[in-house]
C-alpha cells in the first residue's frame, strides 16, 4: 500500500474501478456493505448472504488459541465467503479491523508499545513512524487489514479514562505524531483510522463519552488540528466520537462529518461509527441509521444489533428519508479505501506475504518497543543523586508491578480491560526481570503475580537501595474514568452483562487514596534508611506528592508494554532519561464543576515539557 494524500483516495483509476463494481451491486449489498458486526454474531456465512463490508473484533474478542494462525484462519473464512460470487453477491473483499492501539495486542506473542502517552513523553516522531511499521506487520502476520488507530484525542484532563490512549495534551504534539504513525501503518500495508472526531479528549470533567462544550475556535485549535496531517498522510478512515459537542452528538453531527471533515477538510476515505454509537441518536434505531448516514457516517460498528440496521436503513432508504445518492456516496467511499489499499489485489489471508509469519513478536520488532520504553521515562525527582543505580549494588525490587507483564500493558492488551499477572503476555520482560538480567545483587520481594500482599515493607537493612513499582490496575474506557461513583451511563460495554454494571476506576487521582499500599511500602523503607526510587505504571498523571516526597527518586514510566527490561537500561544508566511530560503534572484534583478543562492547570506540580535528565 502506497500512502495516499486524501485526494488522491479518489484518483480516477480507483474512481472508474469503483464506479464500474457500484454500477453492478443492489441496495442490499450496498447496504451489507455499509454494516459492520462483531465476530462473535457473524458467521462467514452471514457474511456472504448479508453482503456484509467489515467485520470488526472487540477488545479481547479473539478467536481458536489467539495465536497469529488462528487469526488467519478466522479471516480466511471470512474473505472466502465475502468473494463467493453469485447470481446475488458480487465479490467484494471483507475489511476486518481491530484495535491494534499499542501494538497487536490482541494477540498472545504480539511485541506491545507502550500506550500513547508514554510515547508521548518519548517526544520522536521517527519512533512513532517506526512503531507503525512494526505494528502493522504484526496486524498483517494476523490476517487483518485494518486498525482503528491512530487515536488523535487530545486528553486535556487525567480523570479521563482513555487519557494514556492520547499522546498529549498539546495539539502540537499530537499533530506532530499524527502523520508518522498513519504512514508507517499505511506504508506497511494495514489501514489506518484516526479517531475519535471529534473532541473525545475535552469533554467536562473528562468524563468518558461526555460533552465536549467550548466554541468552534477552541475545537478546531484543539481537537480538529491533529486531524490535519493525518488527512494530508492519507488515512484512510475515521471514526466518530461516542462524545459530544456542545450537547449534539458526533453520531448525528452533520456539520463536523459531512461539512467540515468531508467537505471543507477534503476527507476522501470512508467514517465509521464507534460501537453502538448510533444507539442514543434516536429512540427509534431506523431513525438513529438514517439520522448517521444523514450525518455523513459511511460504515457502521453495529456489533450484535447489525440485523436491525440493515432491516432499518433499507426501510428509511425505501421511504426516501435516506437519499440513494448517499448510500451511493457512503459505498463508493468504502470501496474506494477497499481498492485504494490493495485489498482487491491481496489473496486469500493465508496466501499473503507475512501471514502468520516469524516477524510476529520477533526480537527485532522488541527492541523497537524497547527503544520507544526507554525513551518514555520520565525523571522527576533524583535526590542526592540516587540514580543511576549501581549494578553491582543490593537492590531490593518490589511493589505490585514490579513483576506484572500484564499489569504493564495496561488496557485494551488480550482482554479489552487489560489483564494482571505474568502468564497472560506471552513473550516481553517485566521490570523486574529486566532489572535482574543486569544487577545480579538484585532480589524481588512481593511484587507483582500476587506472591506476596500489596503493600508489604519487606525488611530492607541489607541493601543499598530499593525499586518500588506501584501505580494503577488496567482499565479501559469509561472503566478508567476518575469521578463520583456512578455506574457508566449506556453506551460501549465489550463486556458480557450490559451497561449499567460499569463503575469508574475511582473518584480522586491521589494515588495514596487509590492505592494506599504504594505509600505504606515507600514510607516504610525509607523509614529503614534505605533510599528509595520509585516507579509509577500508571496510564496518566496521578496525585503523587506524599509518595514523591517520601522517594528519593522517581520515575513516571507511563504503562511500558511488554518490554520492562527498557526500565531497567535507564536505570542503571546505560542511557539517559530523555522523556519529557506530554501533560502538566497535577498537584491536586482538579477542581470546579467540570473538574478543570485543563489537567490541572494552575496547580501543576510540574509543568508540561518538564523531566530531569541524569547527565
Ligand atoms: C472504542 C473504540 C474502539 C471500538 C472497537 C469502542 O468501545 O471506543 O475506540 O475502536 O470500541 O473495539
Amino acid at each position: 500500500m502506497t500512502s495516499l494524500p486524501a485526494t488522491a483516495v479518489r484518483a480516477s483509476a480507483v474512481e472508474e474501478r469503483v464506479q464500474e463494481l457500484l454500477a453492478r451491486i443492489s441496495l442490499d449489498q450496498k447496504i451489507g456493505q455499509m454494516t459492520q458486526p462483531e465476530r462473535l454474531h457473524v458467521s462467514p456465512a452471514e457474511v456472504k448472504r448479508f453482503h456484509i463490508g467489515s467485520v470488526l473484533s472487540g477488545g479481547g474478542s479473539c478467536p481458536g488459541d489467539n495465536r497469529p494462525a488462528d487469526w488467519v484462519a478466522m479471516n480466511d473464512a471470512y474473505w472466502t465467503a465475502s468473494m463467493e460470487e453469485d447470481a446475488d453477491h458480487l465479490a467484494i473483499p471483507l475489511l476486518y479491523g481491530v484495535d491494534a492501539i499499542h501494538g497487536n495486542a490482541n494477540v498472545l506473542g504480539a511485541t506491545i508499545f507502550p500506550h500513547n502517552i508514554g510515547l508521548g513523553a518519548a517526544g520522536d516522531p521517527g519512533l512513532i513512524e517506526r512503531i507503525g511499521r512494526v505494528t502493522a506487520r504484526e496486524v498483517c502476520a494476523a490476517g487483518v487489514d485494518w486498525t482503528f488507530a491512530p487515536t488523535l484525542a487530545v486528553a486535556r484532563n487525567p480523570c479521563w479514562g482513555r487519557t494514556y490512549e492520547s499522546y498529549s495534551e498539546d495539539p502540537t504534539l499530537v499533530a506532530r505524531y499524527a502523520g508518522r504513525i498513519v504512514r508507517g501503518l499505511q506504508e506497511a500495508g494495514v489501514v489506518a483510522c484516526a479517531k475519535h472526531w471529534v473532541g473525545d479528549g475535552g469533554t467536562v470533567g473528562g468524563v468518558d463519552q461526555g460533552d465536549t462544550v467550548m466554541g468552534e475556535e477552541e475545537l478546531r485549535r484543539m481537537h480538529i488540528a491533529p486531524y490535519v496531517p493525518a488527512l494530508e498522510a492519507g488515512v484512510l478512515t475515521v471514526m466518530v466520537s461516542l462524545s459530544s459537542w456542545n450537547g449534539e452528538k458526533c453520531h448525528a453531527h452533520r456539520y463536523l462529518i459531512q461539512d467540515v471533515l468531508k467537505g471543507e477538510m477534503g476527507f476522501g476515505g470512508f467514517v465509521v461509527s464507534d460501537w453502538d454509537g448510533i444507539d442514543p441518536v434516536a429512540d427509534d434505531y431506523g431513525d438513529a441509521a438514517a439520522m448517521a448516514v444523514n450525518a455523513g457516517i459511511d460504515m457502521f460498528m453495529v456489533p450484535e444489533t447489525w440485523r436491525a440496521f440493515i432491516a432499518g436503513l433499507k426501510e428509511q432508504v425505501e421511504r426516501g428519508v435516506v437519499p440513494v445518492g448517499r448510500i451511493d456516496d457512503a459505498v463508493a467511499r468504502i470501496l474506494q479505501v477497499k481498492f485504494a489499499s490493495g485489498l482487491f489485489d491481496r489473496p486469500r489471508p493465508w496466501a499473503r506475504r507475512g501471514s502468520n509469519g516469524s516477524a510476529f513478536g520477533s526480537g527485532e520488532h522488541r527492541a523497537v518497543a524497547r527503544e520507544a520504553v526507554r525513551k518514555s521515562l520520565v525523571l522527576l525527582k533524583n535526590e542526592g543523586g540516587v540514580l543511576p543505580l549501581d549494578k553491582g549494588a543490593r537492590i531490593l525490587v518490589t511493589g505490585p508491578a514490579a513483576h506484572d507483564r500484564g499489569r504493564q500493558c495496561g488496557g485494551f492488551t488480550v482482554e479489552w480491560q487489560g489483564v494482571t499477572g505474568n502468564a497472560a503476555i506471552d513473550g516481553g520482560t517485566s521490570i523486574w526481570e529486566g532489572i535482574r538480567a543486569v544487577a545480579p545483587g538484585a532480589v524481588l520481594r512481593g511484587g507483582g503475580d500476587g506472591a506476596t500482599p500489596a503493600g508489604d515493607v519487606p525488611d530492607a537493612r541489607d541493601f543499598d537501595a530499593a525499586v518500588v513499582v506501584v501505580g494503577e490496575r488496567p482499565y479501559a474506557e469509561g472503566l478508567g474514568d476518575i469521578r463520583e461513583p456512578s455506574p457508566v451511563r449506556a453506551g460501549t460495554n465489550h463486556l458480557p452483562g450490559g451497561p449499567g454494571v460499569l463503575q469508574p476506576y475511582g473518584n480522586t487521582l491521589k494515588l495514596a487514596a487509590l492505592h494506599p499500599e504504594a505509600l505504606r511500602t515507600i514510607r516504610g523503607l525509607t523509614a529503614q534508611g534505605v533510599p528509595v526510587v520509585t516507579v509509577l505504571v500508571s496510564g496518566r498523571p496521578l496525585v503523587v506528592n506524599e509518595e514523591l516526597a517520601a522517594s528519593a527518586g522517581f520515575v513516571a514510566a507511563w504503562l511500558p508494554g511488554s518490554e520492562g527490561a527498557g526500565v531497567a537500561d535507564v536505570l542503571f544508566g546505560d542511557y539517559d532519561f530523555v522523556g519529557r511530560l506530554p501533560m502538566s503534572w497535577p498537584g491536586k484534583m482538579p477542581e470546579g464543576p467540570g473538574r478543570g478543562g485543563r489537567s490541572g492547570r494552575g496547580t501543576a506540580l510540574f509543568p508540561h515539557g518538564y523531566g530531569l535528565r541524569l547527565l
